[in-house]
């Protein structure tokens, strides 16, 4: 996720000095994408005058806004580009069970972008971030855009609210604790890039910077009621046991707080995520969205 997202890492295994496996992630990925979804058709519908002939969706993942990609344009050629080769299968295998057309491209980025063939739209959710010199990311993507494509770029939003403030035990406001370790970890994250570089991260300024016109943002409220779902229930799940996993006392978490996480887990306990009703998901996603003149 993004700057205020849910502990996501970077990179691609140990080659980049980096701790992260975005393959390892693919059922989180896959889950929250579904869980999300609802906002990728909205923010499409943004774009319904568009008739591209070739889209890409850069950072795709396990490929669940490519296939969206894919059914909302039946005519272009979409591919779903990704450093990961195995969640580039699962994008395979999803595009299959679905029925859609869709290419896939391991590449690494940015220096494997300026190797693809340009584009009409492009698409990009929360990859940038993960690259050391966004504001070269973003140039190289603008320039990978035939004249008249768009760029459609989701950063910022909101982080997912899904627990209430008072679980009934621990300590009163552990969402809001879990943000602000996830914003840490976040910022040594992109301190350690390789080549990482300060910008104010004011997107659509970035996107101008680019040289990107008819800049706007729009932001879209994804919301799953309680009691939820199998899907968004399963989803949350997925993000809390990531967050056990990377946060601890050196994000500011307590031990008093990854106690609660072990019992919010623990698929016997009545208080658990897996049982409990009053679990709901709520977030916003915004997409930044330029276009190439000239
Ligand atoms: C947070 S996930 C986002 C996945 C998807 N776009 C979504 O919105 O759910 C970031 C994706 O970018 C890919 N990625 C991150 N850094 C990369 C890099 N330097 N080169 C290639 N792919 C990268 C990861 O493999 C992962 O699939």
């Amino acid at each position: 996720m993004s700057g205020n997202g849910n502990g996501h890492g970077h990179g691609h295994g140990h080659e980049r000095g980096d701790d992260f496996d975005w393959a390892a992630m693919a059922d989180l990925l896959e889950l929250e994408g579904e869980t999300h979804s609802p906002y990728v058709r909205q923010a499409l519908d943004e774009l319904k005058d568009l008739r591209p002939g070739r889209v890409l969706d850069i950072g795709s993942g396990p490929g669940v806004a490519a296939c969206r990609l894919a059914e909302t344009f039946p005519e272009a050629e979409v591919t779903a580009v990704d450093g990961s080769p195995e969640l580039l299968a699962r994008a395979e295998v999803r595009a299959a069970r679905l029925g859609v057309r869709l290419r896939t491209r391991a590449v690494e980025f940015p220096d494997g972008l300026a190797g693809l063939e340009p584009a009409d739209l492009i698409w990009s959710a929360q990859v940038v971030h993960h690259v050391g010199d966004q504001q070269a990311a973003l140039g190289g993507l603008a320039r990978l855009l035939n004249p008249g494509g768009v760029l459609a770029i989701v950063e910022g939003g909101l982080p997912a609210r899904f627990l209430p403030r008072d679980l009934g035990f621990g300590r009163p406001g552990l969402q809001e604790r879990l943000d602000a370790a996830t914003a840490v970890r976040f910022d040594r994250m992109r301190t350690e890039l390789p080549g990482s570089v300060a910008v104010v991260e004011d997107w659509p300024e970035m996107l101008r910077s680019a040289g990107l016109s008819e800049v706007r943002s729009r932001t879209f409220l994804v919301e799953h009621r309680a009691p939820l779902a199998e899907g968004p229930r399963r989803s949350v799940r997925a993000v809390l046991e990531r967050q056990r996993h990377v946060l601890g006392e050196p994000e500011g978490l307590s031990a008093g707080d990854i106690g609660v996480l072990d019992r919010l887990l623990d698929p016997g306990d009545p208080v658990g995520v897996d049982r409990r009703a009053d679990l709901f998901l709520l977030t916003a996603k915004t997409v930044h969205f330029g276009v190439r003149r000239g």
